[in-house]
């Protein structure tokens, strides 16, 4: 039986039908434009959102996966981490549904759920979690910068983090001082396409300590005096194109670079990598070529399930379920710190 999953944990009010590993339905509606004006995610315009946006959702999502709602099995939720305002609204709205239902609600965490969406496949989108071995997982998003050992299914344990901003927080600040609009990782990566990444030459903090941590203040303060230094480089198309590939080559390399190492020296065999940072074709790339060079498999989350979504909050759900790992308490609160 099918089992309906909400994701509000910030700026994406999501609902997905899941059914035996097979995404039927997963509904997202973006508030970008909503928070845009403000250059970030504003959390009481999120929550007011959510609270706007969470039943026409999920009602497309069951109209879509052609699942009524007394077929479905259970429900799940984002239980943390994330902002408390925005989870609460997908939580509460999923007890309750749970309630009535007489159903099972599982509070899912987030990160695990990105964790195991790279074993989601595109098209047509089933999760496969039998294949899955033993991996180094890169989580890389507007909010978190995070490296993961998954062991086995449900087995994992964080490696390292950003000790100050996300990768993607780098892409987007960067951005909004070149004066591109928010959010910029989309935007830089498009316009690196025509630039050269060896232009100009911008730190990569932390590539060579032996840690599994990250830190991306240090380079993003560098683009502001390099600005200051240079401002009518704004001016110039190519010089622009070029000061966001050397950027973006910045960032990509000391994800690259940490990911791999820590594949190494944990001896695993495959890297995956998920998150809306995860979208971009630079580090695509860069991944694909050095996982190959290593002889080491990669799997990148779908295009389409790099962000925010329910899907994989659903399909992580369904396994917990079935492995009969977890039920959440009717009562349960948000969890806005819960950690791997
Ligand atoms: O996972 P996500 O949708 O939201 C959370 O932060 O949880 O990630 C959004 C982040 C933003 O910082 C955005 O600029 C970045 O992902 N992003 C990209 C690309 N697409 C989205 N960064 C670089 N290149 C991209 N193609
Ligand atoms: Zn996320």
């Amino acid at each position: 039986m099918p089992i309906l999953a909400f994701e509000t944990s910030c700026d994406e009010t999501s609902a997905a039908v899941v059914h035996h590993g097979r995404v039927l339905s997963n509904v997202v509606s973006s508030q970008i434009e909503l928070h845009a004006e403000y250059g970030g995610v504003v959390p009481e315009l999120a929550a007011r959102e959510h609270l706007r946006n969470l039943l026409p959702v999920a009602r497309s999502a069951l109209g879509e996966a052609r699942v009524a709602v007394h077929q479905l099995e259970a429900v799940a939720a984002t239980q943390g981490p994330g902002l408390p305002s925005a989870l609460m609204v997908g939580l509460k709205a999923a007890q309750a549904v749970a309630f009535v239902l007489h159903r099972p609600f599982l509070g899912i965490h987030h990160h695990a759920a990105h964790l195991y969406s790279p074993w989601i496949e595109d098209n047509p989108p089933v999760a496969d979690f039998l294949k899955l071995e033993p991996n180094v997982s890169l989580i890389v998003s507007g909010g978190h910068t995070l490296l993961v050992h998954v062991q086995a299914e449900l087995a994992h344990r964080l490696l390292g983090s950003t000790v100050d901003d996300a990768a993607g927080e780098c892409f987007d600040k960067a951005g909004k001082l070149m004066g591109l609009p928010y959010p910029a990782g989309p935007e830089i990566d498009r316009l690196a396409d025509g630039g050269n990444p060896r232009a100009f030459n911008f730190p990569r903090p932390m590539i060579d300590d032996p840690n599994d941590d990250f830190s991306f203040s240090g380079l993003k303060t560098s683009v502001r005096y390099f600005l200051r230094d240079h401002p009518t480089l704004l001016d110039d198309a190519q010089a622009m194109r070029d000061l966001c590939a050397s950027v973006q080559a910045a960032i990509v390399e000391v994800l690259v670079t940490k990911t791999l190492r820590a594949a190494r020296r944990l001896r695993v065999r495959c890297v995956t990598a998920s998150g809306g940072v995860s979208c971009n074709r630079a580090l695509r790339r860069e991944l694909a070529t050095a996982c190959e060079r290593e002889g080491l498999t990669l799997k990148l989350a779908a295009k389409t399930l790099c962000a925010d979504n329910a899907a994989m909050i659903g399909v992580l759900a369904e396994r917990k379920l079935a492995l009969r790992a977890h039920e959440t308490s009717l009562d349960a609160d948000i969890l806005p710190s819960w950690t791997l």
